[in-house]
């Protein structure tokens, strides 16, 4: 699949902007508030060192800040324009930074954290073991390790069997997402990494009269399925006048299953 973040750090500033307003749309949803204060809200504060994988432009780390109080927070991401709207967004804010690095090669150190999460990010990830070995490194014993990410395999926008919009979703998964069952797969490779049994999560995401994030996610990923030849032009931007439509009705249903899976590095 063609995810195009796998390609992040080459984006244009365009598109890297799309992504930016898209995460704030979704950060600023009152139903991601309340599922981030759950699954947030339970990792170990305050005072924590806190390494977030994935920061982009910062809105999940105004969530995390928003659940726990740590005494260092350190965002990573491997687009520096990202990184650019992260710092602005906390400009003047002592033990918040950001630097450039990946889920598989974050330039910190050994057994540096005591908590890594990583929002939205592993689903993006060509090599999830990889980031678990690596996360598990700059953990200290005992430090909490939290992976949140859509189960894209359940996005549904349908309205009834065979709705066409819902071929939109479905353009947005093979162009915006690299592996949409991750977190079916990850309680697992998080034991094989080392991990202690994870607690896993499900945490049910849907948008009716508001549903700014799903239409942003899909007009993106619709954008980039014509961008990679998937479609045309003009059917992409007819999927983007049908949600606007039904948006505009109130006849809009969008959901998403996210699921959070948090786990100990052993003490
Ligand atoms: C869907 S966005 C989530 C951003 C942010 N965590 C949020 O929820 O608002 C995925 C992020 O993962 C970053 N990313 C892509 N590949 C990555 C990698 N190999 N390692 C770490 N982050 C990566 C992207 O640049 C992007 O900022």
């Amino acid at each position: 699949m063609a995810d195009l973040y796998l390609s992040i750090s080459t984006q244009p500033d365009s598109v890297l902007e799309a992504i930016a307003a898209s995460m704030d749309d979704r950060a600023n949803d009152p139903a991601m508030q309340a599922i981030c204060a759950s699954y947030m809200g339970r990792l170990p504060k305050p005072g924590a060192k806190v390494l977030e994988i994935g920061c982009g432009n910062g809105a999940s780390t105004a969530l995390l800040l928003r659940a726990i109080d740590p005494s260092e927070m350190t965002g990573i991401d491997p687009a520096e324009g990202l990184l650019d709207r992260a710092r602005k967004r906390f400009a003047g804010r002592t033990a918040v930074n950001f630097t450039v690095g990946t889920a598989v090669k974050t330039e910190q150190p050994d057994a540096a954290y005591d908590v890594v999460v990583a929002h939205t990010v592993y689903s993006h990830l060509p090599d999830p073991r990889a980031a678990l070995a690596e996360a598990f490194r700059v953990l200290k014993p005992g430090g909490t390790l939290a992976v949140f990410d859509g189960d894209y395999a359940t996005n549904t926008v349908a309205l009834f069997d065979g709705d066409p919009l819902q071929a939109a979703m479905i353009a947005t998964q093979r162009n915006l997402i690299h592996d949409g069952y991750i977190m079916r797969r990850l309680p697992r490779m998080m034991e094989d990494a080392g991990f202690e049994r994870s607690r896993t999560e499900a945490h049910g995401f849907v948008q009716t009269q508001n549903p700014a994030y799903m239409k942003s996610l899909m007009a993106r990923g619709v954008a980039a399925a014509a961008k990679a030849g998937d479609c045309g032009l003009d059917l992409s931007e007819a999927f983007i006048t049908e949600a606007a439509r039904r948006a505009e009705n109130g006849s809009f249903y969008g959901a998403i299953l996210f699921i959070s899976a948090t786990t100990q590095k052993p003490g």
